[in-house]
C-alpha cells in the first residue's frame, strides 16, 4: 500500500473529521496530536515499508540534530507508512530531554510510535516514566486495525539494562496472543534485545515471551538499546537491533556508523531489513 504525501493528508484530514474513538487497549498513539486520529495507513498487507530509529539520546537542543536529519531523510521517503522509535529517546529521562525528543519527532508528516527504553526512566521520581508519558502517552501499545499486528512492548524495568520483561506486560501479551488469529503477520518493537545471539544485553525471560507467540506467525522482533547492527532469523522471525541515532553515545559495537533502519514488508508479507546512515 502506497501513500503519495497529498494523498496521506488527505487521508489524514479524512480519518480526523471520523474522529474515530479507540480505547486505550486497542491502540494507543504515542503522539498526542493524533492519539484520537484512526491511522488510515499503518500495516495493511504488503507491500510497504516502515522505519525504525532508536537509542536517540537527546541531552540538549545541539543533540537534536542527527534526528531532525534522520526525520528529514524518513520524510523523502514516499514509501514509509510510519515510523517507530525504539526507546532511549532521553538521557536521563528528564522532561526537558523528552520535549526536545517529541519536538524533533514531530517534524515526521507520517504517523510515529514510542516505546520507552531505560535512558526515559527519571530515576528522582516516584513514577519514573512519567515524564515519558507526559510527552508520549503510553508505554505499551498495540495497533491491529490491518492485516499486520503491531505491538509496541514496554520492555523496561525502571533504569536497568539487563531486564526481566514484567508480569503486566506478560500478562498484556498473553491476552493479545489469545485474541490474534495464528496466521496474522506480527512484529514487536521494543527496546531490550530478544535476538538469540545479540553480543549484549538479550532480555533474561526473552524465550518465555516468544514462548507467547508460539504457533502464531511472529515475523520480526525490532530492538534497539545494543547500540549496533544486528540481524539473525530464527524459526521464520526476523531480530534486529540498530546502531543509535544520536550524537551524544557511541556504538558499543566499535562501529562509528549513526542511523535508522527500514523494514520492506512484500506482497508475501516476508520482510527485509536494511540500515540507512545519517550523516552524524
Ligand atoms: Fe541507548
Ligand atoms: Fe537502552
Amino acid at each position: 500500500m502506497h501513500f503519495s504525501r497529498r494523498q496521506f493528508i488527505g487521508l489524514m484530514g479524512a480519518a480526523s473529521m471520523a474522529g474515530c474513538a479507540r480505547t486505550k487497549d486497542v491502540f494507543q498513539s504515542s503522539k498526542k496530536a493524533v492519539s484520537n486520529i484512526k491511522m488510515p495507513s499503518v500495516g495493511g498487507s504488503g507491500p510497504f515499508t516502515f522505519a525504525a530509529v532508536g537509542d536517540l539520546h537527546i541531552l540538549d537542543a545541539r543533540s537534536t540534530s542527527i534526528v531532525n536529519r534522520a526525520t528529514d531523510m524518513i520524510n523523502e521517503m514516499d514509501n514509509v507508512q510510519f515510523t517507530a522509535v525504539l526507546g532511549d529517546l532521553a538521557s536521563d529521562g528528564e522532561l526537558v530531554e523528552l520535549r526536545l525528543a517529541k519536538q524533533s519527532l514531530d517534524r515526521l508528516e507520517r504517523p510515529y510510535y514510542c516505546v520507552p527504553g531505560n535512558h526515559d526512566a527519571h530515576i528522582y521520581s516516584e513514577d519514573m516514566f512519567g515524564n515519558y508519558r507526559n510527552e508520549f502517552d503510553e508505554t505499551h501499545w498495540r495497533e491491529d486495525d490491518t492485516g499486520w499486528l503491531f505491538i509496541g512492548l514496554d520492555t523496561c524495568e525502571g533504569n536497568k539494562s539487563d531486564v526481566t520483561v514484567r508480569n503486566d506486560q506478560i500478562q498484556w501479551l498473553t491476552k493479545v496472543a489469545e485474541r490474534t488469529n495464528a496466521n496474522r503477520p506480527i512484529a514487536i518493537l521494543g527496546h531490550h534485545p530478544f535476538n538469540p545471539n545479540t553480543k549484549a544485553y538479550r532480555v533474561v525471560n526473552a524465550d518465555d515471551v516468544l514462548g507467547i507467540f508460539s504457533g502464531h506467525n511472529l515475523k520480526l522482533v525490532a530492538s534497539g538499546h545494543y547500540h549496533g547492527n544486528q540481524e539473525e532469523t530464527q524459526d521464520g522471525t526476523l531480530f534486529t537491533t540498530t546502531a543509535c541515532c544520536s550524537i551524544t553515545r557511541n556504538n558499543f559495537d566499535d562501529t562509528t556508523s549513526k542511523g535508522f533502519r527500514l523494514f520492506h514488508i512484500d506482497s508475501d508479507n516476508s520482510i527485509t531489513t536494511e540500515y540507512v546512515e545519517v550523516e552524524a
